[in-house]
């Protein structure tokens, strides 16, 4: 039978006979009359106290092998726990059972090494600590809660392809899929001119994994209405920094008829709601983070779910950031795209909450953005928080036929093979508007982990992919 949950047990509260439950012990103590365990099953952050005393049974034989990180089955009576202890309730054990011993001197896990940087050559061990334990929680967690989000407002949740012959952003930071032998040059196929024939391959032509799911998921929204997608999404940029991952999870709503502000306030009101979501249902693992992790944490959620988003233009930023110039590494001014520390000045510093910075210059966005009448700017937005900068990128796209043709050629892209893309613009034609949230950098958001390589189980990150 599956066993009882430790979730389960002291949500319930009540004292209850001969109960199993299953789980890792975490630490363990003797007294004179009888030995303490902690136990933890992973369904919450809270240990389940086991006693053993000889009173009700002979552990002589079991107690050796119960050190931390072993697995055991105990089977007793959960009891009213003495006045001041940590749970209401304990477990008085009446039968154990040691499924997997642990060497406590092999065993990686241990209270005197728990850097983050150690942890991560152990990640298939991590989770047994309370905060990796955590952060998959509040990870599945908000999952559904984006799901629910969604949902509830008359979303329908579409799958792009991972495989694609596109690349949306147009940055060229793709990762090849091909079927091809590299391995093996002389048996690769060539073109007359010696390069590999790509048109021999796999699919018939060369093809990358998804960097955004975002140009499909615009020719189902001119169907649907509203879409979002949720799902893997891959970038080989070869930046090693505190907020970039090789492999992330993007979600990516796509709205017919949305107009640049109707993006924005949908992108402001999806994040408080989620933030919401999460400091309500999660709330004893996020308390962890706010003793442990980050101890502004609770304030910032609080002002991430609460404020009212600042709307800055692109150039009314410049006009902030450009006096401030001495404080930065990449120097402000018209037409530079802002990184990290620019946008974190903004919110951090600056206006002390998210902001919502709209009216990009064209050079510095991705060529689908619309361009506005001023000819030098782009509807795109980037939604700025705290401690992270961008959390989202998202645009009106651009609908005209004639403008996105001519954007394209500025970009050097090659107009054929986006036909399909482009026969959006002939055949019904509306506005339509769309963002992408990075979910590891909502993650970082929710739990103050400052890191993106721990809020995933397995992190993809330049000369990474361990496990
Ligand atoms: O701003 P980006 O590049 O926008 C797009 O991909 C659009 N196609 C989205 C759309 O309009 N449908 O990426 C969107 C978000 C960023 O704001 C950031 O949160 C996250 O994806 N992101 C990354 N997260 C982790 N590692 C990386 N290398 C990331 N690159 C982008
Ligand atoms: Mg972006």
């Amino acid at each position: 039978m599956p066993p009882l949950t430790v979730k389960t047990l002291l949500a319930g509260g009540s004292e209850l006979k001969d109960i199993t439950v299953k789980g890792w012990i975490r630490t363990r103590r003797d007294s004179k009359s009888c030995s303490f365990a902690e136990l933890n099953d992973g369904s919450a952050r809270e240990n389940l106290q086991l006693i053993f005393s000889a009173e009700n049974g002979d552990f002589s034989a079991l107690l050796p092998g119960l050190l931390t990180g072993a697995a055991v089955a105990v089977t007793g009576d959960l009891v009213a726990a003495p006045e001041g202890a940590r749970q209401k309730l304990e477990l008085r054990v009446k039968k154990a059972e040691l499924y997997g011993e642990c060497d406590p001197d092999k065993y990686p896990i241990q209270k005197k090494k728990t850097s983050d940087e150690f942890l991560r050559t152990v990640a298939h061990l991590r989770p047994r600590t309370n905060k990796y334990a955590a952060m998959l929680r509040i990870r599945s967690e908000l999952s559904f809660a984006i799901h629910n989000y969604f949902r509830n407002n008359g979303f329908f949740y579409v799958h792009t392809p991972i495989i694609t012959g596109s690349d949306c952003e147009g940055a060229g930071q793709m990762f090849s899929v091909s079927s091809l032998d590299l391995s093996n040059s002389a048996a690769l196929p060539k073109t007359d001119n010696n390069a590999i024939d790509f048109s021999k391959d796999f699919f018939g032509k060369k093809t990358y994994l998804t960097v955004s799911g975002q140009l499909e998921g615009e020719t189902l929204a001119l169907a649907l209405g509203k879409i979002y997608t949720f799902g893997p999404t891959f970038r080989a940029e070869n930046s090693n920094t505190y907020r970039h991952c090789a492999e992330f999870w993007m979600i990516e709503p796509e709205m017919a008829f949305y107009e640049l502000d109707d993006d924005m306030a949908l992108a402001e009101d999806f994040v408080k709601s989620i933030t919401r979501h999460t400091l309500e249902h999660c709330a004893e693992d996020i308390e962890l983070f706010a003793r442990f992790v980050d101890p502004a944490l609770m304030e910032t959620l609080r002002n991430v779910a609460d404020s009212a988003y600042e709307r800055l233009a692109y150039g009314d930023a410049v006009k902030i950031l450009e006096p401030n110039n001495s404080k930065f590494e990449v120097k402000v001014s018209w037409g530079v795209d802002l990184a990290s520390e620019h946008e974190r000045f903004l919110t951090e510093n600056y206006f002390k909450k998210p902001v919502i910075l709209y009216n990009k210059p064209k050079d510095a966005a991705a060529f689908y953005m619309k361009l506005n009448d001023d000819g030098r700017t782009v509807r795109g937005m980037d939604l700025l928080v705290q401690r992270i900068g961008e959390l989202i990128g998202g645009s009106e796209r651009e609908n005209r036929l004639d403008v996105l043709e001519k954007k394209m050629a500025d970009f050097k892209i090659n107009p054929e093979s986006y036909w399909w893309y482009l026969d959006l613009r002939r055949f019904g034609s509306v506005p339509h508007s769309g963002f992408g949230l990075g979910f590891e950098r909502m993650m970082m958001l929710v739990t103050g982990i400052s890191n993106i390589r721990d809020v995933t189980a397995y992190p993809r990150v330049p000369g990474w992919a361990e496990f």
